[in-house]
């Protein structure tokens, strides 16, 4: 695990979002797996699902655009949630987040937690405690479900921060049984081979 500061707070993410080119991580759409997931979800049941670290959001706007009714986003920054909200102008306001993922109480829980960027976001001493603070705000038999880098990003001192799944599995397995959490096979073409899909569903007792 590399050693870095723990100060990736707002001002530094609103910072890089001002600067061009300093969001590279934006893929500017969903991306292509978890595009596959979401089709095949099914809308009816109207579950309760959280996007920490969503940024822009692409992923909120689609499932949006699908019928989802209870998508909540979760951001530090304020500026690429008012892009979602100028995007997707029907987008329940109240479902816009500005607000620490680590410091999110377990109120109403979440049947669903995307993971698109954000984990390789946040420093990596803090990643026991995103494990934990997802089981804490998922129901049990919940899901959290998305993408991991599965590779390492060599003397990085600054996002995204990259691991492997062995080091991933220890921060998971005492919360969560891993139902998939394999090498993607529908990545963005710069991210092929190089990313984990996960579906990792919340044990019954934690
Ligand atoms: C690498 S970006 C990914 C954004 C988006 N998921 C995407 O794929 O385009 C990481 C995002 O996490 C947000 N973020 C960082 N730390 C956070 C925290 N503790 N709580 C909530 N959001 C956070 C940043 O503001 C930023 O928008």
């Amino acid at each position: 695990m590399q050693t870095v500061s723990d100060a990736f707070d707002a001002a530094y993410w609103r910072a890089r979002y001002a600067i061009p080119g300093r969001a590279g991580w934006d893929a500017g759409r969903v991306t292509p797996p978890l595009r596959a997931y979401f089709d095949q979800l099914p809308v009816a049941q109207q579950p309760r699902i959280l996007i920490p670290g969503a940024g822009r959001a692409h992923e909120a706007e689609y499932l949006h655009r699908l019928g989802y009714r209870h998508v909540v986003v979760a951001d530090l920054a304020p500026e690429p949630l008012a892009e979602l909200a100028a995007r997707v102008p029907d987008f329940p306001k109240e479902n816009l987040w500005l607000t620490d993922f680590f410091a999110l109480p377990p109120s109403e829980p979440f049947d669903l937690i995307i993971e698109q960027t954000f984990f390789c976001a946040i420093a990596p001493s803090r990643r026991p405690a995103y494990a934990r603070q997802c089981a804490r705000l998922l129901r049990p038999g919940g899901r959290l479900v998305g993408l991991l880098f599965d590779t390492p990003f060599a003397g990085a001192s600054e996002p995204p921060f990259g691991g492997t799944r062995d080091e991933y599995r220890a921060y998971f397995a005492p919360y969560f049984e891993f139902i998939h959490f394999n090498t993607a096979y529908n990545s963005l073409a710069p991210r092929t081979g190089r990313e984990l899909f996960i579906c990792l569903q919340k044990k019954s007792t934690d």
